[in-house]
């Protein structure tokens, strides 16, 4: 059965109750749609209502005896080649948090990279969580963060024999893998098991030119988003599981803890319907897709100004691989930030980016990226390149003066993430947080690596990165004070 990579039990039920013409007295209220105003259906469709079904009595009996649901996770997992899924709807944000209580006990320490997504500090401070964290290589030229460097791992590992486990990012948002097989022996050596938030990399098992996806490194368990680079909806992540260390039924009970008991059954029919796209033609749609992405990489590479991050930038260790088809760009030589850049391609080319920040653009290229958004890019790029030239000197200030680079943001932490998130606090204004604790994550987004997390000494450096960065166009998610004015602290 696990090996039926072109059957989809999901997508198969669901389109069987859209078509049944049930008569409801349970939830959801719509009632296939019959509720819903005729604008929201026009915008969203009348399907997304029709298919809005339940699990039991749904797309399942009452007591799910036809277990479509693990059907369909029997048939991820052996995609993936993990021993065990979980197929989730609120994101890799929440896929990070049950894999904490999968791996830890409140009050216990983990070891945690400290270029995590900010899902996974929530996921501390929810936890009660201890973290030590793992500083990842900086590379000064770029400003950009990479992986975790083993020997960072083995001195961690050594020195916290109390730590759970270890939890990383790979690929980073910029596409860079660190060498997992190295860093999972590493854990393996010391009885811990390794977590990889691979929200970025669900496709990588999918084709031999991607770089070593982290189940096939060894991993214990890895966490993907399907609806980044490959093709599901927006929430749809996958959790995997092939473990000796963690055991399947605290996986399955964690993630049981944070999954809706109402779940978007669209959601989970598209991470059912994108992992057979993905085991029949993944290699095929990425092959092409890799394609695409080199081309675009050398037509950049070609503009004065713009810089390509590529495969120079290997190390072996922290840079173990680079995913190719997200495509890192320097812009600050032609005297704009990002953010400008960004801003300028929305506003006059109609193209959107991945990220933009003080210095870089980011453009993930995917399955749904053809050769003609492809050659708009290619395009877009160029004519950002002729207006930032066009400039007079006056006008082009790029990034501002003084801003701190990432490597100059110092991590000491004083208190846990839950101590100070949860403990006596004051909001403070920005210019005197200096020596303060702080008491919330500030986090610039994308990439969404928050720069202070709850417990964290805050210094000149913090407080000037956001001064500046904020002139520039930073955008902080989720702070208590979007402007930043304030910041909350320890009191
Ligand atoms: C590294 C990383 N982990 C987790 C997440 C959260 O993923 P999701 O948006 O699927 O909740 C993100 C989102 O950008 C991310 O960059």
């Amino acid at each position: 059965m696990a090996d039926d990579q072109d059957t989809t039990p999901i997508l198969d039920a669901l389109a069987q109750y859209a078509s049944s013409g049930s008569i409801s007295f349970g939830v959801p209220g719509h009632k296939s749609g019959r509720g819903a105003t005729a604008d929201i259906k026009r915008v969203v469709g009348a399907e997304a209502f029709s298919a809005d079904a339940t699990t039991q009595k749904g797309i399942d009996d009452r007591r799910e005896t036809q277990q479509i649901i693990q059907r369909a996770e029997a048939l991820a997992a052996h995609a993936w080649g993990a021993d065990y899924a979980h197929l989730s709807t609120n994101g890799t944000s929440l896929s990070n948090h049950a894999a904490f209580l999968s791996v830890a006990a409140p009050g216990e320490t983990v070891l945690v990279g400290r270029n995590a997504h900010k899902s996974v500090i929530a996921g501390l401070i929810m936890a009660g969580l201890r973290p030590v964290f793992l500083e990842p290589d900086q590379d000064e030229d770029w400003d950009i963060e990479h992986g975790i460097p083993l020997a960072e791992m083995e001195r961690k590992l050594a020195a916290h024999p109390e730590a759970r486990g270890a939890f990383l990012v790979s690929p980073t948002f910029f596409g860079v893998v660190p060498n997992l097989p190295a860093l999972a022996k590493a854990c393996h050596n010391y009885g811990k098991p390794l977590v990889v938030d691979e929200a970025w990399g669900p496709h990588l098992y999918f084709h031999p030119e991607m770089p070593t996806a982290a189940i096939r490194s060894g991993a214990d368990m890895a966490l993907g988003s399907i609806h980044k680079m490959m093709a599901g909806l927006q929430g749809s992540s996958i959790m995997l599981l092939k473990s000796g260390l963690i055991q399947p039924d605290r996986f399955a009970l964690c993630y049981d803890l944070f999954e809706s008991t109402s779940p978007p059954v669209q959601v989970l029919a598209s991470i059912d319907a994108t992992r057979r796209q993905f085991a029949l033609e993944g290699e095929a749609l990425l092959g092409a897709l890799l394609g695409r992405a080199r081309r675009a990489r050398q037509a950049f590479a070609e503009i004065p100004g713009i810089k390509v991050m590529g495969r120079e930038i290997l190390d072996g260790d922290a840079r173990h691989g680079l995913e190719e088809t997200k495509v890192t760009l320097d812009i600050a030589d032609l005297g704009i930030t990002g953010y400008e850049a960004d801003d300028w391609l929305t506003e006059n080319v109609n193209l959107s980016m991945g990220l933009s920040d003080d210095r870089h653009l980011l453009a993930c290229f995917t399955i749904g990226n053809d050769d003609q958004a492809t050659d708009a890019l290619i395009a877009g790029i160029r004519a950002l390149a002729t207006w930032a030239g066009s400039r007079s000197a006056r006008e082009r200030r790029g990034r501002p003066p003084g801003m701190p680079r990432r490597c100059e943001l110092r991590t000491v932490m004083e208190l846990t993430p839950a101590e100070a998130f949860f403990g006596k606090v004051e909001h403070v204004p920005l210019a005197q947080a200096v020596g303060r604790v702080a008491a919330e994550m500030v986090t610039p987004y994308p990439p969404g690596i928050p720069r202070l997390v709850p417990g964290q000494l805050i210094d000149e450096a913090h407080v000037a990165f956001f001064r500046l960065g904020l002139q520039a166009g930073l955008f902080p998610l989720g702070t208590s004070d979007q402007s930043l004015k304030t910041v909350r602290v320890v009191a």
